[in-house]
């Protein structure tokens, strides 16, 4: 566990924290938005992250003895499920051999990771710490699925707590469809803000944004069939489909980096091989020693799965739906689905309930106008199940509050934790943070909530 002490006076109590993934192990993320964190909850509270069962020191969760061993395994097969006509088929060829190896590594803790059990391990700290016995907790994305299995769990003993960047918690156990709800309408406003900034991004040419949008789709049928040698210091490589899908669909969480993501674009794009390697060779980093819980995520979310469906044919119905939901991110994510399918152990408790529980107080979401992978539709689908829940909308784009600064969500969240009020239904905050800038606009919202007098 880590902790970041209140910084205004006595603690009053403490607030847990889940930073996603799964398997997200939270300390990054304490170690970058500390002060965002501790000023959003009026420094009153201690904040405390567990690591999750998987993570660190907790059960770490690996499948291989070294980096260039991890490194081979996801040669076999690409990433995207329309990366090719044998794509799909190859992905699931491959999962198995993935499922078996992590099965022969861990087949004595894998059976104790997964959601009910980290919620089991919340309340047993809440329990050792002796405050009031009740739970006040923060999730973020996947921890919002952890938040809603612990409220459903042990309804009384909440306290206040904070959903960002909803996840459908139905959907996460069986099998995920409406999380790409508006992952094209975030590459929309990528392209509409690109070109309104149009000095600060590198590939506005003079497109509109319709027409930069179609460029970019060009673009991906282009490497599809002629993917990019690339001669890093590690070994040859290639830049193909997958590799850039995933990295547009990864830029798309985070805003804050969208001219970086545009500047990437434009060199991939300029077709020039030379400047290309020299892009990325610079970006590459060197293969060191990952850390040993590489594979939580998919240890987490396969020891969580209900779902019947065993063969390819079975499934591919489920994956064609995706397709057709998202065409920016609809396959980018499918041979990390098909892992979980295929995972050889299962959790030896899940929750398997409807996510309807009674709260002492009303739980408070928050959603963002244009999330790629947490959509407006799954704050609305989770709050239905919890009595006096409210939604609170967010007008920016990206993953989570944390990635675009709001001095009125800022205001809500900390009147929240101080003074247990929730916004009115249908509030919508906008957005501080500068359009396509390097900048997530939190130094001048904290500063802002500083300046009004209040602590810290
Ligand atoms: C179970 O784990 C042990 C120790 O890692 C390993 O030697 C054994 O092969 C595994 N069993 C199976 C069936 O994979
Ligand atoms: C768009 O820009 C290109 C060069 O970047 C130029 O050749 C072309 O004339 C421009 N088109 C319009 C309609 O301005
Ligand atoms: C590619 O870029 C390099 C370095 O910027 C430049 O020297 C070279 O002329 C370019 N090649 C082509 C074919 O444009
Ligand atoms: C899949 O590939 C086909 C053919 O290249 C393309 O028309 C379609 O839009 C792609 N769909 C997705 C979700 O990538
Ligand atoms: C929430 O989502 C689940 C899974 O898609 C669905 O079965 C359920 O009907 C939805 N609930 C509401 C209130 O929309
Ligand atoms: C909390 O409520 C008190 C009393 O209603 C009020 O004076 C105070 O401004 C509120 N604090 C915040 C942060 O909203």
């Amino acid at each position: 566990m880590i902790k970041i002490a209140a910084s205004s006076g006595p603690s009053q109590g403490s607030i847990f924290f889940n930073f996603g993934g799964p398997g997200s192990a939270g300390d990054t993320e304490f170690a970058v938005y500390g002060d965002v964190l501790l000023a959003l909850t009026g420094g009153v509270y201690d904040l405390i992250n567990i690591f999750p069962r998987g993570t660190r020191t907790n059960l770490p969760f690996s499948c291989y003895d070294s980096p260039e061993e991890r490194n081979l395994a996801a040669r076999l097969r690409p990433s995207a499920g329309n990366a090719s006509d044998v794509a799909l088929g190859t992905i699931w060829a491959a999962s198995e051999t993935i499922a078996n190896r992590c099965y022969q590594r861990n087949n004595q803790t894998a059976h104790l990771l997964g959601t009910a059990f980290t919620a089991r391990d919340i309340i047993s700290v809440v329990d050792a710490l002796g405050e009031d016995g009740l739970v006040r907790y923060w999730g973020i994305s996947y921890g919002t699925v952890l938040g809603a299995t612990l409220v459903s769990m042990f309804p009384d003993r909440m306290d206040k707590v904070l959903f960002d960047g909803v996840v459908n918690a139905h959907e996460y156990y069986t099998n995920e469809l409406e999380y790409l709800s508006d992952t094209d309408k975030t590459l929309s406003i990528f392209a509409s803000q690109c070109v309104e900034a149009r000095d600060r991004c590198k590939i506005a040419g003079n497109y509109t944004a319709k027409e930069l949008e179609d460029a970019i789709y060009a673009g991906l049928e282009r490497i599809k069939y002629n993917p990019i040698p690339l001669y890093l210091s590690t070994g040859a490589m290639l830049l193909d489909y997958s590799a850039l899908k995933s990295t547009i669909f990864g830029g798309l969480y985070a805003p804050q980096t969208w001219p970086l993501l545009a500047s990437s674009l434009d060199v991939l794009f300029s077709g020039n091989t030379t400047t290309i390697t020299a892009y990325f060779s610079a970006l590459s980093v060197n293969i060191e020693d990952g850390p040993d819980d590489t594979e939580a995520l998919l240890a987490i979310r396969g020891s969580d799965k209900l779902i019947s469906e065993s063969t390819l044919d079975q499934f591919l119905p489920h994956t064609q739906a995706r397709f057709g939901k998202s065409r920016i991110g609809g396959d980018v994510a499918e041979a990390s689905i098909i892992d979980c399918l295929r995972w050889k152990t299962r959790a030896k408790e899940r929750y398997e309930g409807d996510f309807r529980a009674e709260t002492r107080n009303p739980i408070l979401m928050i959603a963002n106008t244009a999330d790629p992978v947490t959509p407006r539709a799954s704050a609305y689908n989770m709050s239905a199940g919890f009595e006096g829940s409210v939604v609170l909308e967010q007008d920016s784009p990206g993953h989570s509050i944390l990635v675009q600064a709001s001095l009125c969500t800022a205001k809500a969240v900390r009147e929240y934790f101080l003074n247990g009020t929730v916004v009115e239904p249908g509030t919508v905050c906008k957005s501080d943070a500068p359009p396509f800038a390097m900048d997530d606009g939190w130094d001048s919202v904290l500063a802002q909530l500083r300046g009004n007098g209040e602590s810290p």
